[in-house]
């Protein structure tokens, strides 16, 4: 079967193709992301009111050159079952002006597309609906329902969190549970105990337990804060942690600072990454001369405090639920450091315990992660039928659990 998904939730507009053969091989036809990151860079950080733009603009040119590169590019149907404007409801289908009545550029966009090509050979729509940002998902929330609406194919929502552990499965297949997750993204930083084995339809219910986050600041939030205090740009997570290889490798000391590791030593499995970002606030202020050297032993200091953090609380999970498997997931978990000192740590202190980490384009944003959620939680009765898109609703802050 083949699943279209489609990633709005945060800057990112990702467009996917995933086909799932019978016995459940993943082929990946396409996985294109259009990021907003020069305008990140430009604004230093996301606006949701400029990020929903930008993704109703991004959108039907994304799902083109998906279609493209998976070769379902189609003539236009010659009498198209789906309405192009109208009043919201028209049974059995909506029109695409109701439904994205908010969104009146994707509309033309879409309806123009629509025009232009036909149904493709897709058999389910996968759409991120939860967490992130709000007005930012609404667009991809909407622009499935109405091409699912439109092409009469089933719509799926799926949650953001548990795709960036789904990910995993694409690389590697072993998964060994119980296994705990470390979620660490821009907006969030959680570990999770994931407690069975995925199965194709497997109902979200019961399989995942937050066992602790963030209190304020997510793991990526600090990297962008931090990077911004020292002028570095955004995002910060990239930037610091190139800078940091940087000094890694031509310091011999780094005493300027000593940057605290808030709640490293607590029980729980909580974070709190505020108190670090306003401890490199007030380091910073210290220092006239910020050579590029200085730049660079901060940035090793910065990443340094949040990698000792995450590794510590995660470790501890691990331990006391005897988890099989580690996975790593989100954008935090592209740095090298953050990666390599994790898997060295769990080979040393529990080393029949499963590393599961996704290659770096796959641990940001993107819909191919949106596409294998799909593939595990396939609607079934009532849910697949062709109306279901309508009960569909975007949530800024749903939970895994
Ligand atoms: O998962 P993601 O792409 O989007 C959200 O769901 O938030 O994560 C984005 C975050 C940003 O804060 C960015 O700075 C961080 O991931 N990030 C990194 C790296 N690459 C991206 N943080 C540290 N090191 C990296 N190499
Ligand atoms: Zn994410």
């Amino acid at each position: 079967m083949k699943i279209l998904a489609i990633e709005t939730s945060c800057d990112d507009t990702g467009i996917a193709i995933l086909d799932v053969s019978k016995n459940g091989a993943f082929d990946v036809l396409a996985n294109i992301v259009s990021s907003q990151t020069a305008l990140g860079k430009k604004y230093g950080g996301v606006f949701p009111a400029m990020a929903k733009r930008e993704h109703q603009k991004n959108l039907v040119p994304t799902l083109i050159s998906a279609l493209k590169k998976s070769g379902l590019v189609k003539k236009p149907d010659k009498s198209p079952e789906g309405h192009f404007d109208g009043p919201a409801i028209i049974s059995p289908r909506a029109s695409l002006g109701g439904i994205l009545e908010r969104e009146p550029e994707l509309k033309k966009n879409l309806v123009s597309f629509l025009k232009k090509y036909g149904k493709p050979d897709v058999d389910l729509i996968s759409v991120t609906n939860g967490p992130g940002l709000e007005p930012c998902l609404w667009v991809g929330v909407n622009f499935a329902k109405a091409i699912s609406s439109f092409w009469n194919i089933p719509v799926v929502a799926v949650n953001h969190i548990e795709s960036h552990i789904l990910v995993n499965l694409l690389e590697s297949p072993g998964m060994k549970f119980p296994a705990i997750a470390l979620v660490v993204s821009g907006g969030h930083t959680q570990i999770i105990l994931v407690k069975k084995p995925f199965g194709a339809a497997q109902g979200k219910s019961g399989n995942y337990e937050i066992l602790g986050e963030t209190r304020d600041d997510a793991a990526g939030e600090c990297f962008d804060k931090c990077a911004k205090i020292l002028g570095l740009g955004y995002p910060g997570g990239p930037v610091i942690s190139k800078l940091a290889a940087k000094a890694r490798l031509s310091c011999e000391s780094r005493a300027f600072a000593k940057l605290p590791r808030p709640m490293i030593g607590t029980k729980d499995y909580d974070f709190s990454f505020s108190g670090l970002k306003t401890a490199v606030l007030y380091a910073d202020r210290k220092i006239k001369n910020k050579t590029k050297k200085y730049k660079q032993e901060m940035a090793a200091d910065i990443q340094q405090a949040i990698i000792d953090v995450l590794i510590k609380k995660t470790m501890k999970a691990v331990k006391d639920f005897k988890a099989k498997s580690l996975i790593l997931g989100g954008g935090v978990s592209a740095n090298k450091e953050l990666r390599n000192q994790m898997q060295k740590k769990l080979a040393k202190e529990l080393p029949n315990a499963k590393f599961l980490v996704p290659s770096p384009h796959l641990s940001t944003d993107n819909a191919l992660m949106t596409a294998i959620t799909g593939f595990y939680h396939l609607p079934t009765g009532r849910q697949a039928k062709k109306m279901a898109w309508k009960k569909i609703q975007a949530d800024g802050n749903l939970r895994i659990e």
